[in-house]
Protein backbone atom coordinates (compact mmCIF):
# COMPACT_ATOMS: atom_id res chain seq x y z
CA UNK A 1 0.00 0.00 0.00
CA UNK A 2 1.43 3.55 1.08
CA UNK A 3 4.38 1.83 2.50
CA UNK A 4 5.64 1.47 -1.14
CA UNK A 5 4.98 5.32 -1.95
CA UNK A 6 6.77 5.96 1.10
CA UNK A 7 9.46 3.85 0.14
CA UNK A 8 9.28 5.15 -3.77
CA UNK A 9 9.77 9.25 -2.29
CA UNK A 10 11.51 8.33 1.57
CA UNK A 11 15.16 8.12 -0.25
CA UNK A 12 16.50 11.05 1.01
CA UNK A 13 15.50 10.60 4.78
CA UNK A 14 16.19 6.93 4.62
CA UNK A 15 19.56 7.59 3.59
CA UNK A 16 19.90 10.04 6.22
CA UNK A 17 18.67 7.34 8.79
CA UNK A 18 21.41 4.93 7.39
CA UNK A 19 24.19 8.05 7.63
CA UNK A 20 23.91 8.32 11.82
CA UNK A 21 22.26 5.01 12.23
CA UNK A 22 25.01 2.73 12.79
CA UNK A 23 25.38 2.81 16.51
CA UNK A 24 21.05 2.86 16.71
CA UNK A 25 20.92 -0.26 13.85
CA UNK A 26 23.55 -1.88 17.01
CA UNK A 27 20.96 -1.21 19.87
CA UNK A 28 17.95 -1.99 17.41
CA UNK A 29 19.37 -5.69 16.97
CA UNK A 30 19.94 -6.11 20.54
CA UNK A 31 16.89 -4.87 21.07
CA UNK A 32 15.07 -7.38 18.58
CA UNK A 33 17.71 -10.14 19.73
CA UNK A 34 16.11 -9.63 23.78
CA UNK A 35 12.62 -9.20 22.11
CA UNK A 36 12.55 -12.52 20.60
CA UNK A 37 14.47 -14.05 24.05
CA UNK A 38 11.73 -12.81 25.98
CA UNK A 39 9.11 -13.96 23.67
CA UNK A 40 10.52 -17.10 23.22
CA UNK A 41 10.83 -16.31 19.76
CA UNK A 42 14.67 -17.72 19.30
CA UNK A 43 13.94 -19.70 16.66
CA UNK A 44 13.30 -16.72 14.57
CA UNK A 45 14.61 -17.52 10.73
CA UNK A 46 17.59 -14.63 9.31
CA UNK A 47 14.56 -13.92 7.12
CA UNK A 48 11.87 -13.68 9.51
CA UNK A 49 14.59 -11.29 11.50
CA UNK A 50 15.35 -8.91 8.33
CA UNK A 51 11.41 -8.71 7.80
CA UNK A 52 11.39 -7.66 11.96
CA UNK A 53 14.17 -4.77 10.83
CA UNK A 54 13.04 -3.83 7.31
CA UNK A 55 9.52 -3.27 9.29
CA UNK A 56 10.86 -1.09 11.70
CA UNK A 57 12.11 1.13 9.68
CA UNK A 58 9.59 1.05 7.08
CA UNK A 59 7.45 2.11 10.21
CA UNK A 60 9.47 4.76 10.87
CA UNK A 61 9.73 6.52 7.50
CA UNK A 62 5.46 6.01 7.21
CA UNK A 63 5.35 7.56 10.40
CA UNK A 64 7.01 10.62 9.41
CA UNK A 65 4.33 11.04 6.62
CA UNK A 66 1.75 10.52 8.87
CA UNK A 67 2.84 13.54 10.93
CA UNK A 68 2.39 15.65 7.05
CA UNK A 69 -1.04 14.08 6.91
CA UNK A 70 -1.81 14.97 10.63
CA UNK A 71 -0.94 18.36 10.17
CA UNK A 72 -2.76 18.60 6.92
CA UNK A 73 -5.91 17.48 8.90
CA UNK A 74 -5.30 20.38 11.44
CA UNK A 75 -5.08 23.05 9.50
CA UNK A 76 -8.39 23.11 8.15
CA UNK A 77 -9.58 22.95 12.19
CA UNK A 78 -7.79 26.50 12.90
CA UNK A 79 -9.02 28.10 9.29
CA UNK A 80 -12.84 26.70 10.22
CA UNK A 81 -12.07 28.13 14.11
CA UNK A 82 -12.88 31.81 13.50
CA UNK A 83 -14.64 33.78 10.94
CA UNK A 84 -11.42 36.00 9.08
CA UNK A 85 -13.33 39.26 8.27
CA UNK A 86 -11.48 42.17 9.08
CA UNK A 87 -7.28 42.46 9.77
CA UNK A 88 -7.57 42.51 12.95
CA UNK A 89 -9.28 39.26 13.13
CA UNK A 90 -6.46 37.68 10.57
CA UNK A 91 -4.06 39.14 12.76
CA UNK A 92 -5.24 37.90 16.22
CA UNK A 93 -6.62 34.44 14.13
CA UNK A 94 -3.25 34.18 12.73
CA UNK A 95 -1.96 34.15 16.46
CA UNK A 96 -4.19 32.07 17.93
CA UNK A 97 -3.76 29.51 15.33
CA UNK A 98 0.49 29.79 15.21
CA UNK A 99 -0.19 29.01 19.27
CA UNK A 100 -2.77 25.81 18.55
CA UNK A 101 -0.78 25.23 16.12
CA UNK A 102 2.23 24.70 18.04
CA UNK A 103 0.72 22.76 20.35
CA UNK A 104 -1.15 20.82 18.05
CA UNK A 105 2.44 19.96 16.64
CA UNK A 106 4.02 18.90 19.72
CA UNK A 107 1.39 16.51 20.50
CA UNK A 108 1.95 15.20 17.11
CA UNK A 109 5.34 15.27 17.69
CA UNK A 110 5.22 13.48 20.24
CA UNK A 111 3.34 10.81 18.58
CA UNK A 112 5.34 10.76 16.17
CA UNK A 113 8.64 10.09 17.86
CA UNK A 114 6.54 7.45 20.11
CA UNK A 115 5.78 5.37 18.08
CA UNK A 116 8.11 5.71 14.87
CA UNK A 117 11.23 5.23 17.36
CA UNK A 118 12.20 1.85 15.28
CA UNK A 119 12.62 -1.04 17.31
CA UNK A 120 11.90 0.66 20.58
CA UNK A 121 8.17 1.05 19.65
CA UNK A 122 8.44 -2.40 18.06
CA UNK A 123 9.62 -3.63 21.60
CA UNK A 124 6.50 -1.77 22.98
CA UNK A 125 4.11 -4.20 21.03
CA UNK A 126 2.58 -6.93 22.63
CA UNK A 127 2.72 -10.49 21.21
CA UNK A 128 -1.09 -10.11 21.12
CA UNK A 129 -0.41 -6.91 19.19
CA UNK A 130 1.93 -8.41 17.05
CA UNK A 131 -0.11 -11.34 16.04
CA UNK A 132 -2.70 -9.41 15.29
CA UNK A 133 -0.88 -6.86 13.06
CA UNK A 134 0.81 -9.76 11.33
CA UNK A 135 -2.93 -11.20 10.71
CA UNK A 136 -4.17 -7.62 9.55
CA UNK A 137 -1.77 -7.88 7.24
CA UNK A 138 -2.66 -10.87 5.53
CA UNK A 139 -6.40 -9.38 5.68
CA UNK A 140 -5.62 -6.04 3.59
CA UNK A 141 -3.09 -8.55 1.61
CA UNK A 142 -6.23 -10.87 0.89
CA UNK A 143 -8.41 -7.83 0.55
CA UNK A 144 -6.18 -6.00 -2.14
CA UNK A 145 -6.14 -8.93 -4.22
CA UNK A 146 -9.57 -9.71 -4.26
CA UNK A 147 -9.90 -6.01 -4.87
CA UNK A 148 -7.88 -6.56 -7.97
CA UNK A 149 -9.42 -9.68 -9.33
CA UNK A 150 -12.47 -8.41 -8.68
CA UNK A 151 -14.97 -6.79 -11.43
CA UNK A 152 -16.60 -3.62 -10.83
CA UNK A 153 -19.97 -3.23 -10.35
CA UNK A 154 -21.41 -3.27 -13.72
CA UNK A 155 -25.50 -2.94 -12.98
CA UNK A 156 -27.24 -0.80 -15.71
CA UNK A 157 -27.78 2.67 -14.05
CA UNK A 158 -26.46 2.10 -10.97
CA UNK A 159 -23.84 5.55 -10.28
CA UNK A 160 -22.63 7.04 -7.01
CA UNK A 161 -23.26 10.48 -5.68
CA UNK A 162 -20.11 12.17 -4.93
CA UNK A 163 -20.58 14.33 -1.25
CA UNK A 164 -17.58 16.58 -0.40
CA UNK A 165 -17.97 17.49 3.32
CA UNK A 166 -16.49 21.14 4.53
CA UNK A 167 -16.84 23.86 6.85
CA UNK A 168 -16.58 27.98 6.14
CA UNK A 169 -13.34 29.51 5.62
CA UNK A 170 -11.23 30.94 2.46
CA UNK A 171 -8.83 27.58 2.87
CA UNK A 172 -11.56 24.71 2.03
CA UNK A 173 -13.46 27.19 0.18
CA UNK A 174 -10.60 27.17 -3.10
CA UNK A 175 -9.78 23.84 -2.47
CA UNK A 176 -13.61 22.88 -2.83
CA UNK A 177 -14.13 25.10 -5.92
CA UNK A 178 -10.95 23.15 -7.60
CA UNK A 179 -12.24 19.98 -6.76
CA UNK A 180 -15.52 20.58 -8.11
CA UNK A 181 -14.48 21.93 -11.39
CA UNK A 182 -12.01 18.58 -11.80
CA UNK A 183 -15.43 16.75 -10.79
CA UNK A 184 -17.57 18.21 -13.63
CA UNK A 185 -15.13 18.15 -16.14
CA UNK A 186 -14.19 14.62 -15.30
CA UNK A 187 -17.75 13.35 -15.16
CA UNK A 188 -18.16 15.77 -18.92
CA UNK A 189 -15.74 13.58 -20.51
CA UNK A 190 -17.21 10.51 -18.84
CA UNK A 191 -20.73 11.33 -19.92
CA UNK A 192 -19.47 11.66 -23.51
CA UNK A 193 -17.62 8.23 -23.49
CA UNK A 194 -21.08 6.58 -22.92
CA UNK A 195 -22.86 5.04 -19.94
CA UNK A 196 -20.80 6.77 -16.74
CA UNK A 197 -21.15 5.76 -13.25
CA UNK A 198 -20.46 9.15 -11.95
CA UNK A 199 -23.48 10.99 -10.56
CA UNK A 200 -24.71 14.31 -8.98
CA UNK A 201 -22.40 16.30 -6.64
CA UNK A 202 -23.62 17.97 -2.92
CA UNK A 203 -21.01 20.05 -0.96
CA UNK A 204 -21.99 19.73 2.40
CA UNK A 205 -21.28 22.51 4.16
CA UNK A 206 -21.09 22.11 8.09
CA UNK A 207 -21.44 25.85 9.00
CA UNK A 208 -24.39 26.47 9.65
CA UNK A 209 -24.79 29.29 6.96
CA UNK A 210 -25.01 29.53 3.57
CA UNK A 211 -21.57 31.00 1.75
CA UNK A 212 -21.30 33.15 -1.61
CA UNK A 213 -21.05 29.33 -3.55
CA UNK A 214 -24.10 27.92 -3.26
CA UNK A 215 -25.15 28.70 -6.62
CA UNK A 216 -21.93 27.95 -8.01
CA UNK A 217 -21.69 24.32 -6.33
CA UNK A 218 -24.91 21.94 -5.36
CA UNK A 219 -24.70 22.95 -1.99
CA UNK A 220 -26.56 21.62 1.47
CA UNK A 221 -26.23 23.25 4.56
CA UNK A 222 -25.98 21.50 8.29
CA UNK A 223 -25.25 22.50 11.74
CA UNK A 224 -22.09 22.48 13.21
CA UNK A 225 -21.94 20.39 16.46
CA UNK A 226 -24.29 21.63 19.15
CA UNK A 227 -22.17 23.69 22.18
CA UNK A 228 -21.69 21.09 24.59
CA UNK A 229 -19.97 18.71 21.97
CA UNK A 230 -17.78 21.81 20.68
CA UNK A 231 -16.82 21.66 24.42
CA UNK A 232 -15.42 18.46 23.88
CA UNK A 233 -13.89 18.29 20.61
CA UNK A 234 -11.80 21.60 22.31
CA UNK A 235 -10.81 22.76 18.65
CA UNK A 236 -10.82 19.35 16.71
CA UNK A 237 -13.82 20.98 14.52
CA UNK A 238 -13.14 17.36 11.86
CA UNK A 239 -15.64 15.90 15.14
CA UNK A 240 -17.76 18.04 12.74
CA UNK A 241 -17.30 15.50 9.72
CA UNK A 242 -19.29 12.86 10.90
CA UNK A 243 -21.93 14.40 12.49
CA UNK A 244 -22.43 16.70 9.27
CA UNK A 245 -22.68 13.03 7.50
CA UNK A 246 -25.08 11.86 9.79
CA UNK A 247 -27.43 14.95 8.96
CA UNK A 248 -27.02 14.85 5.55
CA UNK A 249 -28.08 11.19 6.29
CA UNK A 250 -31.61 12.22 7.79
CA UNK A 251 -32.56 15.39 5.84
CA UNK A 252 -31.13 14.83 2.00
CA UNK A 253 -29.84 11.19 1.55
CA UNK A 254 -33.23 10.58 0.38
CA UNK A 255 -33.74 13.12 -2.11
CA UNK A 256 -30.58 11.64 -4.30
CA UNK A 257 -31.38 9.56 -7.30
CA UNK A 258 -27.97 7.41 -6.85
CA UNK A 259 -27.87 4.32 -5.21
CA UNK A 260 -24.20 5.00 -3.98
CA UNK A 261 -22.38 7.76 -2.72
CA UNK A 262 -18.58 8.80 -3.07
CA UNK A 263 -17.34 10.31 0.76
CA UNK A 264 -14.84 13.16 -0.53
CA UNK A 265 -13.06 16.21 0.77
CA UNK A 266 -12.38 19.15 -0.65
CA UNK A 267 -8.76 18.47 -1.10
CA UNK A 268 -9.47 15.90 -3.80
CA UNK A 269 -9.29 16.54 -7.48
CA UNK A 270 -10.49 13.65 -9.83
CA UNK A 271 -8.17 12.61 -12.76
CA UNK A 272 -10.50 10.32 -14.47
CA UNK A 273 -13.76 8.74 -13.41
CA UNK A 274 -13.76 6.04 -11.07
CA UNK A 275 -15.69 2.75 -11.74
CA UNK A 276 -18.59 2.06 -9.72
CA UNK A 277 -16.49 -0.53 -7.27
CA UNK A 278 -19.26 -0.89 -4.41
CA UNK A 279 -21.61 -3.58 -4.32
CA UNK A 280 -25.03 -2.92 -1.92
CA UNK A 281 -22.68 -5.66 1.07
CA UNK A 282 -19.25 -4.41 0.10
CA UNK A 283 -18.31 -0.69 -0.42
CA UNK A 284 -14.90 0.32 -1.47
CA UNK A 285 -12.13 2.48 0.25
CA UNK A 286 -8.93 3.89 -0.44
CA UNK A 287 -6.25 1.73 2.40
CA UNK A 288 -4.61 3.98 4.72
CA UNK A 289 -0.83 2.97 5.74
CA UNK A 290 -1.15 4.66 9.29
CA UNK A 291 -4.76 3.69 10.34
CA UNK A 292 -3.54 0.19 12.20
CA UNK A 293 -6.11 -1.52 14.34
CA UNK A 294 -4.46 -3.96 15.42
CA UNK A 295 -1.95 -1.71 16.66
CA UNK A 296 -4.67 -0.02 18.75
CA UNK A 297 -6.88 -3.21 19.78
CA UNK A 298 -6.83 -3.00 23.45
CA UNK A 299 -8.09 0.81 22.97
CA UNK A 300 -10.63 -0.54 20.12
CA UNK A 301 -11.73 -3.51 22.12
CA UNK A 302 -13.80 -0.87 24.72
CA UNK A 303 -15.53 0.35 21.46
CA UNK A 304 -16.77 -3.40 20.45
CA UNK A 305 -19.45 -4.66 21.98
CA UNK A 306 -19.79 -7.94 19.75
CA UNK A 307 -15.96 -8.47 20.07
CA UNK A 308 -15.54 -8.53 16.59
CA UNK A 309 -11.64 -10.15 15.42
CA UNK A 310 -9.39 -6.93 15.34
CA UNK A 311 -8.67 -8.52 11.64
CA UNK A 312 -12.13 -7.03 10.44
CA UNK A 313 -11.34 -3.58 11.13
CA UNK A 314 -10.30 -1.80 7.73
CA UNK A 315 -6.98 0.15 7.73
CA UNK A 316 -8.96 2.62 5.98
CA UNK A 317 -10.67 6.32 6.75
CA UNK A 318 -13.94 7.94 5.67
CA UNK A 319 -12.90 9.00 2.77
CA UNK A 320 -12.28 8.52 -0.03
CA UNK A 321 -15.33 5.65 0.26
CA UNK A 322 -17.71 4.29 -1.76
CA UNK A 323 -20.48 3.09 -0.30
CA UNK A 324 -24.55 1.91 -0.75
CA UNK A 325 -26.24 4.67 0.22
CA UNK A 326 -28.84 2.30 2.62
CA UNK A 327 -25.30 1.03 4.38
CA UNK A 328 -24.05 4.58 4.71
CA UNK A 329 -27.06 5.41 6.35
CA UNK A 330 -27.01 2.11 8.93
CA UNK A 331 -23.22 3.70 9.53
CA UNK A 332 -23.89 7.09 9.87
CA UNK A 333 -25.33 7.67 13.19
CA UNK A 334 -22.90 4.98 14.90
CA UNK A 335 -20.33 6.81 13.17
CA UNK A 336 -21.21 10.02 14.97
CA UNK A 337 -21.40 8.91 17.99
CA UNK A 338 -18.24 6.86 18.40
CA UNK A 339 -16.92 10.02 17.20
CA UNK A 340 -17.63 11.59 20.10
CA UNK A 341 -16.98 8.47 22.65
CA UNK A 342 -13.61 8.57 21.27
CA UNK A 343 -12.91 12.42 21.29
CA UNK A 344 -13.99 11.59 25.37
CA UNK A 345 -11.73 8.90 26.17
CA UNK A 346 -8.72 10.56 27.47
CA UNK A 347 -6.58 7.21 25.72
CA UNK A 348 -7.91 7.46 22.52
CA UNK A 349 -7.95 10.60 21.92
CA UNK A 350 -4.00 11.14 22.35
CA UNK A 351 -3.41 8.04 20.31
CA UNK A 352 -5.58 7.95 17.44
CA UNK A 353 -4.68 11.73 17.52
CA UNK A 354 -5.87 14.22 14.40
CA UNK A 355 -7.12 11.01 12.56
CA UNK A 356 -9.61 9.63 15.17
CA UNK A 357 -12.58 10.20 12.88
CA UNK A 358 -10.68 8.24 10.84
CA UNK A 359 -10.62 5.24 13.11
CA UNK A 360 -13.97 6.07 14.45
CA UNK A 361 -15.37 5.65 10.68
CA UNK A 362 -13.07 1.84 10.29
CA UNK A 363 -14.71 0.92 13.81
CA UNK A 364 -18.28 2.07 12.97
CA UNK A 365 -17.80 -0.21 9.92
CA UNK A 366 -16.65 -3.30 11.79
CA UNK A 367 -19.15 -2.92 15.12
CA UNK A 368 -22.62 -1.47 14.06
CA UNK A 369 -24.19 -4.00 11.27
CA UNK A 370 -24.66 -7.70 12.91
CA UNK A 371 -21.59 -8.51 10.75
CA UNK A 372 -18.91 -6.36 10.43
CA UNK A 373 -19.01 -4.27 6.64
CA UNK A 374 -15.76 -4.99 4.97
CA UNK A 375 -14.32 -2.21 2.71
CA UNK A 376 -12.38 -3.58 -0.87
CA UNK A 377 -9.28 -2.35 -0.67
CA UNK A 378 -8.35 0.48 -4.07
CA UNK A 379 -4.59 1.92 -3.71
CA UNK A 380 -5.24 3.74 -6.96
CA UNK A 381 -8.28 5.23 -5.36
CA UNK A 382 -5.95 8.28 -5.73
CA UNK A 383 -2.23 9.51 -5.68
CA UNK A 384 -0.41 11.41 -2.82
CA UNK A 385 1.90 13.82 -4.29
CA UNK A 386 4.90 13.69 -3.59
CA UNK A 387 5.20 10.73 -2.75
CA UNK A 388 3.40 9.16 -5.56
CA UNK A 389 5.67 10.39 -9.01
CA UNK A 390 3.46 9.31 -11.60
CA UNK A 391 -0.37 8.87 -12.09
CA UNK A 392 0.03 5.07 -11.53
CA UNK A 393 -0.78 3.56 -8.66
CA UNK A 394 1.90 1.76 -6.84
CA UNK A 395 -0.64 -1.55 -8.06
CA UNK A 396 0.12 -0.88 -11.70
CA UNK A 397 -3.19 0.73 -12.25
CA UNK A 398 -3.79 3.94 -13.35
CA UNK A 399 -5.02 6.10 -10.55
CA UNK A 400 -8.06 7.99 -10.58
CA UNK A 401 -7.67 11.23 -8.05
CA UNK A 402 -4.90 13.63 -6.69
CA UNK A 403 -5.31 14.26 -3.26
CA UNK A 404 -2.85 17.12 -2.36
CA UNK A 405 -2.66 16.78 1.30
CA UNK A 406 1.46 16.90 1.35
CA UNK A 407 3.59 19.65 0.25
CA UNK A 408 5.51 19.61 -2.62
CA UNK A 409 9.36 21.00 -2.79
CA UNK A 410 12.00 20.75 -5.46
CA UNK A 411 15.44 22.04 -5.73
CA UNK A 412 16.61 24.39 -8.45
CA UNK A 413 17.37 21.20 -10.40
CA UNK A 414 14.07 19.56 -9.95
CA UNK A 415 15.51 17.51 -7.61
CA UNK A 416 12.78 16.82 -4.46
CA UNK A 417 14.07 18.32 -0.89
CA UNK A 418 11.33 15.97 1.10
CA UNK A 419 11.14 17.63 4.81
CA UNK A 420 12.84 21.08 3.15
CA UNK A 421 11.52 24.13 1.99
CA UNK A 422 12.47 24.24 -1.79
CA UNK A 423 13.15 26.33 -3.97
CA UNK A 424 10.39 25.54 -5.84
CA UNK A 425 7.38 24.91 -3.55
CA UNK A 426 3.95 24.43 -3.28
CA UNK A 427 1.75 23.41 -0.54
CA UNK A 428 -1.98 23.95 0.41
CA UNK A 429 -0.96 24.88 3.78
CA UNK A 430 0.45 28.13 2.42
CA UNK A 431 -3.06 29.15 1.02
CA UNK A 432 -5.20 29.44 4.55
CA UNK A 433 -6.19 33.00 3.98
CA UNK A 434 -5.90 33.81 0.37
CA UNK A 435 -6.19 31.65 -2.71
CA UNK A 436 -2.76 29.96 -4.91
CA UNK A 437 -1.57 32.52 -7.19
CA UNK A 438 -3.24 31.74 -10.89
CA UNK A 439 -0.02 30.52 -13.39
CA UNK A 440 1.91 29.38 -10.60
CA UNK A 441 5.12 27.97 -12.14
CA UNK A 442 5.75 24.66 -12.68
CA UNK A 443 8.15 22.91 -10.96
CA UNK A 444 11.98 23.60 -12.49
CA UNK A 445 13.39 21.77 -15.44
CA UNK A 446 14.45 18.06 -14.25
CA UNK A 447 11.43 17.54 -11.91
CA UNK A 448 10.44 14.16 -12.69
CA UNK A 449 7.50 14.02 -10.87
CA UNK A 450 4.37 13.92 -13.00
CA UNK A 451 2.07 13.54 -10.23
CA UNK A 452 3.15 16.77 -8.56
CA UNK A 453 3.05 18.81 -12.38
CA UNK A 454 -0.36 16.97 -13.11
CA UNK A 455 -1.28 18.83 -9.49
CA UNK A 456 -0.45 21.82 -10.31
CA UNK A 457 -1.48 22.03 -14.06
CA UNK A 458 -4.71 21.43 -12.90
CA UNK A 459 -5.13 24.12 -10.32
CA UNK A 460 -3.81 26.54 -12.49
CA UNK A 461 -6.69 25.52 -15.31
CA UNK A 462 -9.12 25.79 -12.58
CA UNK A 463 -8.12 29.15 -11.39
CA UNK A 464 -7.84 30.53 -14.86
CA UNK A 465 -11.39 29.44 -15.23
CA UNK A 466 -13.27 29.91 -11.98
CA UNK A 467 -15.34 33.52 -11.57
CA UNK A 468 -13.47 36.17 -9.00
CA UNK A 469 -10.26 33.97 -8.25
CA UNK A 470 -8.41 37.12 -8.66
CA UNK A 471 -10.25 38.85 -5.80
CA UNK A 472 -8.83 36.44 -3.56
CA UNK A 473 -5.54 35.16 -4.71
CA UNK A 474 -1.88 35.32 -3.09
CA UNK A 475 1.18 37.05 -5.18
CA UNK A 476 3.00 35.51 -7.07
CA UNK A 477 6.19 36.32 -6.37
CA UNK A 478 9.39 35.17 -8.92
CA UNK A 479 12.08 33.83 -8.29
CA UNK A 480 9.82 31.71 -5.87
CA UNK A 481 11.76 30.83 -3.31
CA UNK A 482 14.44 33.66 -2.69
CA UNK A 483 11.63 35.90 -1.09
CA UNK A 484 8.92 33.39 -0.31
CA UNK A 485 10.84 34.14 3.57
CA UNK A 486 9.13 37.21 3.26
CA UNK A 487 5.54 35.86 2.78
CA UNK A 488 3.50 35.24 6.46
CA UNK A 489 2.54 31.54 4.91
CA UNK A 490 6.01 31.16 4.85
CA UNK A 491 7.00 32.41 8.08
CA UNK A 492 3.43 30.10 9.64
CA UNK A 493 5.61 27.41 8.33
CA UNK A 494 9.22 28.40 9.12
CA UNK A 495 7.42 28.26 13.14
CA UNK A 496 5.75 25.02 12.18
CA UNK A 497 9.37 23.42 11.06
CA UNK A 498 10.82 24.68 14.14
CA UNK A 499 8.61 23.59 16.46
CA UNK A 500 9.22 20.43 14.70
CA UNK A 501 12.81 20.97 15.17
CA UNK A 502 12.51 18.96 18.69
CA UNK A 503 11.85 15.61 17.34
CA UNK A 504 14.82 13.80 17.55
CA UNK A 505 16.29 13.15 13.48
CA UNK A 506 16.17 10.07 12.10
CA UNK A 507 19.68 8.06 12.90
CA UNK A 508 20.35 11.24 15.84
CA UNK A 509 22.05 10.77 18.99
CA UNK A 510 20.55 7.72 21.14
C1 LIG B 1 -17.84 12.12 28.57
O1 LIG B 1 -17.72 11.10 29.53
C2 LIG B 1 -18.19 11.45 30.81
C3 LIG B 1 -17.82 10.38 31.82
O2 LIG B 1 -17.55 9.16 31.24
C4 LIG B 1 -19.68 11.68 30.72
O3 LIG B 1 -20.19 12.03 31.98
C5 LIG B 1 -19.94 12.79 29.72
O4 LIG B 1 -21.32 12.95 29.54
C6 LIG B 1 -19.30 12.48 28.38
N1 LIG B 1 -19.40 13.64 27.52
C7 LIG B 1 -19.98 13.61 26.34
C8 LIG B 1 -20.06 14.90 25.61
O5 LIG B 1 -20.44 12.60 25.86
Amino acid sequence: MARIAAAKGGGVSLAGARRGGRSQLKIALVGVLVLGGTLGLLNMTPRSLHTEMHTSNTRKELRELTEGTARARLKPHLQEGGDLESAADISAAADASTASSSRATAQIVEHVFETSDGTEADDSLTAEQKLAAKQQEEEAERLKQEAASSDVNETPGEKYHVVCSLGSGIYTQWQSRVSYYWYLKTKAACDAAGSCPMGGYTRLLHSGEPDDYMAEIPTVVVEPLPPEYQALAAGYVVLDRPFAFKQWVEQHLHKIPENYIWMGEPDHLFIRPPPLWATPERPAAFPFFYIEPARFKSIIDRFNPKDVPITQFDAIGNSPVQIHKRQFAALADNWHKLSIRIKNDTEADKEFGWVQEMYAYSIAAATTLDQPVRHQLHVEMQLQPPWDTSLTSENGKEAYMIHFTYGDDFDEKGQFTPGKVGHWHWDKRDYTNKYPPRNFPMPPEGCTNECVKELIRRVNEAADNLPRWAEFEAELFAPVAPNFAEQFEVKEQRRRRNALGTRPQPGGSS
